[in-house]
């Protein structure tokens, strides 16, 4: 086993400010039906097709005389709040209720729930308020509401429970010949996240704290940009205007994830959230561009959305005397919330955004120059798409690049040295979005060798969050994620854990190190990209011919066969073990799927463990050189915006040299990447010191399966306090379990300490 010697050299390196954040997206129902601690699902009768199909304005509600009841929309409660509950009772009770998320509401003995609805009286009305299990049995006391006024009024009464249940229910039951309307009906645990109204789930706020993040970046990721322009459509994007005051005042939402969002989390409950986790608020706001749908603001009418952004910083960080610092006092916080920066974009991709950013950029520059702005560079790490947004941050003179990949544990690995490359003088890297693909602990210790980079880097990286954050184990869109959900349970992944640590660990400077006496790294994949080729239909109908492949050591050509695609089915036409060769074809879309285009296959050593040359990738916008590796996590290494035109023939051209990958469309040129190799190190490291409380921490992750020792004699680590998480690499945690993680808290004992194998420690000074 090697034996290390750890020497310190300088106590100062580069800052490392608010590194490491935390991301959070309402997909997933990580909002409603998660962090968001309202009970009821659909309480303003608005859930409608088209935000979900089998959606209805009673979805998640149960009535027991639907004759009785209908949704109405003839005296709202307000323009933006159409639809309620219009009820006339007969002889009987009229029973309305409520089953939550999930498998139904998380209901405690001795805790106690906040009941809310606007009602009003058409003639007169008794309601009783209650919680029962999916049995019917009764879990509280019977709450009585006289409804007596003609008017919509705001009714509330506190539920104790007495007793517990994971499958509950809100009961609203209107007593006989009662003739009333109802909406906005709400049930929430009193004991929310810092005892907030209309606040966040206590167990998971806990959990985000626990973290210790230095910064929040919300509301989205996609959410926020993929949207109509018009503020006042159910589809808009994310404007946040729309997000505070009253909750029965704020429009309802179709979220781009597939359900419906109340926006009861808006922006001000997000700004709270942030203070109350000891976060930096990180918002993102749309620049009035939507590449998904590729909408964009015509420029001379971009000034609403660039008052959205002046405002909100007004909203967020002026006096009280000012319109927006006055809407913020009046909601309850007179103090600013010290907003520092703000990003423009999410993933853009197109010229149509970068010629939109400078007129943010500059009118915000212009009345608050200390705001740092993050520009946006697409959904990839590389490519035409990145590189065009990280020219407008140059040219802009933005503070902020926001990057975003989520790549293999191969690829985490292979690009150790990313940012080493970068200019510290340039706008700084913010790592708004990455995750390797899954939530096994293989996965979360490469995560954690990569932010050892980030940490190295911070002169160059100024800001990284994980993403997803949260998601409700029962509607899932995307994973990995670093809290799984549901009403009663939380589960935090083996990922969470790696950054609550490096977190908690983070320290204000770098500090210079050496370790010596590690051994070699290994090479696990340096040979020139070889193999199978052929093609692969993408649900899109795509003829190809005058295919030829060229061996341009040998000068040989080959001639092939033309084809049609359309099902996702391979079709491998040949084979090379040149190290330098060019594959040439020609292709025409004819129809099938029209936001699809197809594959060429390439370097396939077997299946998985290939590349792809993906041409009408994402919604047809792309040409991506991706690589399936033989763990079958994919890569995405280059994208260039390409689209696919119908009926038109292009010519296409991949040369391969060695690792190194060009392509050409139409004679044009389009990726350009070289695939490194993956290098295991035999330890990662970095080491920091936090200036507050004068310690030092050693960052050490193994990501193989042998342990390395270090000799600390002479070091501030002797005898200092040690945390190490491990695991068997295919650990995972899930919901209902315990945490599979083994997690040591302990005392470096003597002047040496054991890193295990797939291992993540931090060594804290004594
Ligand atoms: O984090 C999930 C999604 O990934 C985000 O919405 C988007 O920005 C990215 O594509």
């Amino acid at each position: 086993m090697a034996r290390c010697k750890l020497t310190i050299k300088s106590d100062f390196g580069v800052p490392l400010n608010d590194l490491f954040g935390i991301f959070f997206e309402d997909l997933n129902h990580a909002a409603d039906g998660g962090l968001y601690a309202e009970m009821v699902q659909n309480r303003s009768f608005e859930f409608e097709p088209v935000d979900h199909e089998g959606y209805h304005e009673t979805y998640a509600w149960e009535i027991n005389h639907p004759d009785q009841a209908v949704i109405s929309s003839d005296q709202p409660l307000n323009s933006k709040n159409l639809h309620y509950l219009a009820v006339k009772s007969g002889a009987e009770d009229l029973t309305v209720t409520n089953r939550g998320f999930n498998q139904g509401m998380f209901v405690q003995e001795d805790h106690t729930y906040l009941f809310s609805m606007f009602a009003s009286a058409k003639e007169k009305g008794m309601v009783q308020v209650f919680l029962e299990n999916s049995q019917h049995q009764q879990l509280s006391p019977t709450a009585v509401i006289a409804v007596d006024v003609p008017g919509w009024k705001k009714y509330q009464v506190v539920i104790k429970a007495n007793q517990d249940s994971i499958e509950g229910r809100l009961v609203v039951k209107i007593l006989p010949n009662s003739h009333l309307n109802l909406d906005m009906i709400s049930l929430f645990p009193t004991d929310t996240f810092h005892h907030r109204e209309n606040g966040v789930r206590r167990d998971l706020g806990e959990a985000l704290a626990a973290m210790h993040p230095k910064f929040m970046r919300f509301p989205g990721g996609c959410l926020v940009h993929d949207g109509t322009l018009d503020p006042n459509d159910r589809e808009s994007m994310y404007r946040w205007k729309n997000t505070i005051g009253p909750v029965e005042k704020r429009p309802t939402r179709r979220n781009k994830w597939g359900y419906n969002q109340t926006l009861g989390l808006g922006y001000y409950e997000y700004f709270q959230l942030a203070e109350d986790l000891g976060a930096k608020p990180l918002p993102v706001l749309p620049g009035g561009h939507d590449p998904h749908h590729k909408r964009a603001v015509p420029i001379d009418q971009l000034q609403p959305w660039i008052d959205d952004a002046l405002d909100l910083i007004e909203f967020a960080n002026g006096d009280t005397d000012t319109k927006w610092g006055k809407k913020r006092a009046e909601l309850g916080h007179p103090k600013p919330f010290g907003l520092e920066y703000l990003a423009i974009g999410n993933e853009e991709v197109g010229q149509a955004f970068f010629d939109r950013y400078p007129y943010f950029h500059k009118a915000i520059r212009e009345r608050y120059p200390n705001i740092k702005l993050i520009n946006t560079s697409g959904p990839f790490a590389s490519g035409s798409e990145f590189d065009r947004g990280w020219k407008s941050a140059k040219e802009n003179g933005s503070d902020f690049v926001d990057e975003h990949y989520y790549m293999s544990t191969d690829w985490f690995l292979a690009n150790q040295h990313r940012y080493d490359h970068y200019d510290p003088k340039g706008p700084k890297a913010f790592l708004g979005e990455y995750a390797s693909k899954e939530n096994k602990w293989y996965n979360a210790v490469v995560e954690a060798s990569y932010m050892t980079g980030l940490e190295r880097n911070a002169d160059k990286v100024g800001l990284a969050c994980y993403a997803p954050l949260l998601a409700n184990v029962d509607y899932i869109d995307w994973d990995p994620v670093l809290i799984f959900l549901n009403q009663h349970q939380i589960a935090p992944t083996v990922n969470y854990y790696v950054q609550q640590l490096f977190m908690t660990y983070q320290g204000t400077h770098n500090v210079q190190y050496s370790i010596d006496g590690l051994s070699d790294p290994v090479v696990k994949d340096d040979q020139p990209i070889t193999g199978q080729f052929g093609f692969e239909g993408d649900l899109a109908e795509v003829t190809y011919n005058n295919v030829t492949f060229t061996d341009r050591k040998s000068g040989n050509q080959q001639d092939f066969n033309g084809g049609q695609l359309l099902e996702r089915k391979r079709q491998l036409i040949g084979q090379t073990d040149s190290d330098d060769y060019t594959l040439s074809f020609d292709a025409t879309k004819t129809g099938g799927r029209p936001d699809k285009g197809f594959h060429l296959i390439f370097g396939q050593a077997s299946d998985p463990d290939y590349f792809m040359w993906v041409l009408g990738g994402w919604e047809n916008q792309d040409s991506i050189i991706k690589q399936r590796g033989a763990h079958g996590m994919e890569s995405d290494w280059d994208q260039c915006q390409w689209t696919m035109e119908s009926d038109h023939q292009y010519h296409f051209d991949i040369h391969v040299h060695d690792r190194q990958i060009t392509t050409s469309i139409d004679g044009h040129q389009f990726n350009e990447i070289e695939i490194m190799p993956t290098v295991i190190q035999p330890l990662y490291s970095n080491m920091t010191f936090d200036e507050k409380i004068k310690s030092y921490y050693l960052k050490l992750v193994n990501v193989t399966d042998k342990p390395v020792t270090i000799l600390l004699k002479d070091t501030h680590f002797q005898n200092g306090q040690y945390r190490e998480l491990s695991a068997d690499p295919e650990t995972e945690n899930k919901i209902g379990e315990s945490n599979n993680l083994k997690i040591n808290k302990t005392t470096v004992d003597g002047s040496s300490i054991r890193v295990q194998p797939y291992s993540v420690n931090v060594l804290i000074s004594k």
